[in-house]
């Protein structure tokens, strides 16, 4: 053992100093325990692979219940024409259900016969099974979700009322589910086919409590789960130990992995929390992303436990870094923050612009529960979304969680975002008295997003940096003339050409409360505001001189310096001599101009950001790598660049490729020591 186990555990500051930096898939060597047992040499090899010490410990036994009766059951009413639809929950189950009937059955009338009826299948593997017999499903629920996720498909696709339906079950009974159809007006038939056990010998589940609690003969790091079986099995034999309590109290100092949500729930009624589930309900992500980014979710929940944090009950929002072993105690110092001032840092820093977003299931869950609009305007929830995509990514700074459309709320804008459509103002400014409508706010209107600012910087890692935004006059004006999104801006640009003194009426009201805005977020602390013109590269040169230049640089110069400022805009390079012209301690760049050129065109006096093209990321790793190094190879390592994309991410990108360009911006670029 090498030094505080602090230090040891927080690889990616010693992989960022060193010139030959280690892979970001790697355990390091560490303790991961797993209890998979039909995939237990699978498993075995996942962590071995991603540099683990793996101790995989068989915890389950798969006894078949009679299923030969429960198959021929179901067959009888198959037949006898009283089966709608049968839901196949494994492909273990899906394929024993078959051969079962077959046994007594013609398997060709069995399947003719399934045919003719509705066929649900969770997930790839009974998909899997069904294929080999030649069987389409007619509806499909792409990853083993849970049973509210199942019953929402159904909802949608094949409403439940009144239907006979069949649940192949396996391992545990899932009652919520039957009871959820049954809530709906199904009738339900359960083949239950096979069910889990302990294992005959547990011997090696009650040494592997013993190790987990005692930390000998090697401190467990690391514990994965892939079922809820497993985790009941665990604590049942601890619980018969007597070790129950002593079990869950070691998991406040364990990085806790789960396949996904119903392994995760089992999790939680055992009293304990899941550091990281996958986007993707699959082992091998699993193994993959935890390697990645457990080892600071180990510092961050070893240092939580120091501050006396129950780590077995706690929200991200809760978290405290007093006790922090980390060299950067202050963002002021980040590798973040001295790039955006253009000092020297030891490898360039990455964040992503809509960094928590759609692309994530961890946000799609949250935001099942409660609009947009609550989502920004809860500070804790907010809060909690924003520092999840630091937890899931390893970036170098979080971006609170808020829209740029925001502000346009409380001047007197009746906002909404509208599924499929984007933002909508169902009230546009159009006319001059609408202009003189428009309140002037301050920004005690905008105090959920202040304290969502201070809630995320008290539990965000002090060595990384915090972003505020708004909206550049301009951009936030095209959306409330336009009433939402547009493609030429026919009615922003009639305002501008035919009555220029609206238009400027329009872009002062929205500038002012926009200072505001800003440097309350400064106050309230953000390290560093970006503001957002995505829509000015939709201006000639010219117009943009005249109509927004000088709103922009009075915005910009009445920004409190403490924070550094990034300007950012799409669409059009021929701009940027005049964005920089208007301030910002960084030019925001986006993928179609050349990073290289856009920089010497600026000149060295600041800084860039950007600028991967964001549809590389559905690209395969390698490509994106290379993608990555092209753009550091522009930059040259010369102080003052920061990764990212060109534009946000979309909400249908691969997560795990997301995480692959903030590790391979971190390995690529980070520098020799003495440089
Ligand atoms: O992670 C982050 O970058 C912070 C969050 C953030 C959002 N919007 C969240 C959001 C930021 C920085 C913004 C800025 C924003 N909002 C801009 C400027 C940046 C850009 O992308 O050009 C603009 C133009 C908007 C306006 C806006 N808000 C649009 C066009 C949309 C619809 C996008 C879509 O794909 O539906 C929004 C909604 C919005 N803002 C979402 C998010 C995560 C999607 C909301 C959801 O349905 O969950």
């Amino acid at each position: 053992m090498k030094g505080d186990p602090e230090h040891r555990s927080f690889g990616r500051k010693r992989m960022r100093g060193s010139v030959q930096p280690a892979m970001s898939i790697d355990f390091q060597g560490k303790r991961v325990f797993s209890f998979a047992t039909r995939q237990a040499a699978e498993m075995e090899t996942l962590i071995t692979q991603a540099g683990g010490n793996p101790q995989v410990v068989p915890s389950m036994r798969e006894v078949p219940v009679d299923h030969h009766a429960e198959a021929l059951r179901f067959a009888d009413m198959l037949f006898a024409g009283w089966i709608d639809a049968v839901v196949l929950m494994t492909g273990v189950g899906t394929r024993l259900l078959i051969q079962s009937v077959s046994a007594k059955h013609d398997p060709s009338q069995f399947i003719s016969k399934l045919k003719e009826i509705e066929i649900i299948a969770l997930g790839p593997k009974p998909i899997a099974a069904l294929k080999e017999l030649g069987i389409t499903p007619t509806i499909t629920v792409p990853e083993p979700y849970t049973s509210a996720d199942l019953l929402s498909v159904l909802d949608e696709d094949y409403p439940p009322s009144t239907r006979r339906i069949a649940v192949q079950e396996y391992g545990q009974k899932n009652p919520e589910f039957i009871q959820g159809l049954q809530d709906r007006g199904a009738e339900v038939l359960s083949v239950p086919l096979y069910r889990w056990e302990l294992p005959d010998d547990i011997g090696p589940l009650q040494r592997a409590v013993g190790e987990i609690i005692s930390g000998t003969p090697q401190p467990v790091d690391f514990c994965l789960f892939t079922s809820g079986a497993q985790v009941r099995h665990l604590f049942r034999v601890a619980r018969w130990d007597g070790q129950e309590e002593a079990l869950r109290e070691s998991f406040k100092t364990i990085c806790v992995g789960s396949v996904g949500p119903i392994a995760s729930r089992a999790v939680r009624e055992h009293g304990f929390s899941v550091d990281f589930e996958p986007d993707r309900t699959k082992m091998s992500h699993l193994v993959r992303e935890m390697a990645r980014r457990g080892h600071d979710l180990l510092l961050k929940k070893r240092v939580a436990v120091k501050n006396g944090i129950d780590t077995n009950r706690w929200r991200r929002t809760d978290m405290l870094w007093d006790a922090s072993p980390l060299e950067i105690t202050s963002p002021q110092d980040s590798v973040f923050v001295k790039a955006c001032r253009r000092q020297e840092t030891p490898y360039t820093p990455i964040w992503i612009m809509r960094q928590a977003g759609r692309y994530q299931r961890e946000y799609l869950r949250i935001r099942k529960n409660v609009s947009m609009l609550e989502l920004c305007q809860t500070p804790e929830l907010a809060s909690e979304v924003t520092l999840m995509a630091v937890d899931r990514l390893g970036v170098d700074a979080a971006i609170i969680f808020a829209d740029i459309l925001l502000v346009t709320q409380p001047m007197g804008c009746h906002l909404d975002f509208v599924k499929g459509k984007g933002p909508v103002i169902s009230n546009p400014v159009r006319t001059g008295q609408d202009v003189a409508a428009l309140r002037d706010v301050d920004a005690d209107e905008f105090t959920y997003l202040l304290d969502a600012l201070r809630i995320t910087r008290k539990a965000l890692r002090p060595d990384i940096g915090l972003i505020g935004f708004a909206g550049a006059p301009f951009t936030v004006a095209s959306y409330m003339v336009e009433g939402g999104k547009s493609s030429n801006y026919v009615n922003t640009k009639t305002m501008m050409y035919q009555d220029e003194a609206c238009w400027h009426r329009l872009m002062e009201k929205l500038t002012r409360v926009l200072i505001k805005y800003l440097n309350a977020q400064i106050a309230s602390g953000a390290d560093v505001v970006q503001v957002f013109d995505s829509w000015a590269g939709s201006l000639s040169p010219d117009d943009y001189s005249r109509y927004v230049f000088p709103h922009v640089k009075h915005l910009i110069g009445s920004l409190d310096k403490s924070a550094p400022v990034i300007n950012f805009s799409t669409g059009n390079p021929m701009l940027l001599p005049l964005m920089k012209k208007a301030g910002g301690d960084v030019i925001g760049l986006d993928w179609r101009c050349d990073l290289g050129q856009a920089w010497s065109l600026l000149g060295d006096e600041v800084a860039v950001m950007g600028n991967l093209d964001p549809v590389v990321l559905y690209a395969t790793p390698e490509r994106i790598r290379s993608a990555a190094k092209s753009i550091l190879d522009k930059a040259q390592g010369r102080p003052g660049h920061i990764f990212n994309l060109g534009h946000g991410v979309l909400p249908d990108m691969p997560p795990e490729n997301v995480a692959e360009l903030v590790d391979a911006v971190h390995e690529l670029s980070a520098r020799q020591p003495n440089r």
